[in-house]
């Protein structure tokens, strides 16, 4: 039987329960699809920042690297500045394990509400690959004079080409996957299938201020789209993206940015899925150790009550099956997923589900 070693960081506020309920659905896959999940759980976060003073060990890094994989549940206490425990732990984690694609999916499950008027889950299912190691998040820059009026602040936007290529090779490459999915001709004309195309990839940007870096990306993108004929793509700035992704969702595929436009629509794409509760995520280093999250935050002020939606958590877990290699227990527990918000949960929100966090971990469990 295969055996997968998982490391667990529940970290803060609703993070360990909504992990309680993703890893009692992993179990329940493991025990049908024939697998094991042999987990430690490391309780890095702003409890253990606070009662230590340490924010993440030394050697927590090269700890993770020994394993298959990392399941996280959400980090930030509102005890602690805001910044530290972001850069100190999410970030660090992120960048220095190379996880270099944040994968995003955007999916309105049966029975969930999306505050867009009149669309259906077919219309809302799309990928976004969110660059993940570079741009302002490089923590480039710096300022003078703080605290007067002089002062002066620079917050450098950086990538290197390879970071770039690196991001697109995979996004070109998930465009051509997901052709074989439930939905093949997504975004495609009939036009664009008689010239051969079978998937569709859009990138977006800014070009027209930001020529330097998203410059860089569309010629990057461009060159890239000649080794990959079938795929069809398109450009969008990240402005107008907004729109569209509010208007006509059902346009999008897989789209494909950089990190911080990256992480701004990904909470608008969030939220016309049905919200926080629902959103999973994955920091994929394709040839190391990734780590899947809910996307949304670690939401003190549910803390304890066993209200909080596990769903993303469940979400992120099955995300997880998949790049191990367990595809058919991922669909499954996507299927399971798909069954309890079309035919259990009054809402995805906080206190509106009409049952507890653990009840909707039985449910999911139940399903599968
Ligand atoms: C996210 C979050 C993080 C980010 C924060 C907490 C550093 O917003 O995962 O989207 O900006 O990437
Ligand atoms: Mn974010």
């Amino acid at each position: 039987m295969k055996n997968y070693k998982i490391a667990v960081i529940p970290g803060d506020g609703t993070g360990p329960e909504v992990i309680a309920e993703a890893l009692k659905v992993l179990d329940a896959a493991g025990k049908k699809f024939g697998f094991a999940l042999d987990k430690t759980t490391f309780k890095w976060g702003g409890e253990n920042y606070l009662a230590t003073g340490e924010i993440l060990p030394d050697d927590a890094v090269a700890t993770l690297k020994k394993f298959d994989s990392v399941l996280l549940g959400a980090i930030g206490h509102p005890k602690v500045k805001p910044g530290i425990l972001e850069k100190g732990i999410l970030l660090r984690l992120r960048f220095e394990l190379d996880q270099y694609i944040n994968l995003r999916p955007v999916k309105l499950f049966p029975g969930v509400e999306t505050p867009l008027a009149n669309k259906k889950p077919e219309d809302i299912d799309y990928v976004v690959v969110r660059e993940n190691t570079g741009g302002v998040y490089t923590g480039m820059g710096g300022s003078v004079q703080s605290g007067t009026p002089d002062e002066v602040a620079v917050q450098n936007w950086v990538y290197t080409r390879k970071q770039v290529d690196r991001c697109l090779k995979f996004a070109f490459e998930l465009a051509l996957k997901r052709h074989t999915a439930a939905n093949p001709w997504r975004g495609l004309s009939e036009e664009d299938r008689k010239a051969g195309k079978t998937a569709q990839l859009t990138l977006v940007g800014k070009t027209n201020v930001l020529t330097y870096v998203c410059g860089m990306w569309e010629r990057a993108f461009n060159e890239m789209a000649k080794q990959y004929p079938a795929v069809k793509t398109a450009y969008c700035h990240v402005d107008a993206t907004t729109m569209w992704m509010v208007k006509n969702p059902e346009w999008f595929d897989v789209l494909v940015t950089e990190n911080l436009m990256g992480d701004i629509i990904t909470d608008l794409g969030a939220m016309t899925q049905g919200g926080m509760g629902i959103a999973s995520g994955g920091n994929l280093n394709p040839e190391g150790v990734s780590m899947f999250e809910p996307i949304g935050g670690s939401a003190p002020k549910y803390t304890g009550l066993g209200v909080i939606n596990p769903l993303a958590a469940v979400g992120a877990g099955a995300m997880m099956l998949e790049y191990l290699g367990e595809k058919e227990a991922a669909a499954a527990i996507e299927k399971a997923i798909a069954f309890v918000t079309g035919n259990k949960l009054k809402s995805m929100a906080a206190g509106k589900m009409g049952y507890s966090t653990s009840e909707v971990g039985d449910l999911v469990v139940r399903a599968l």
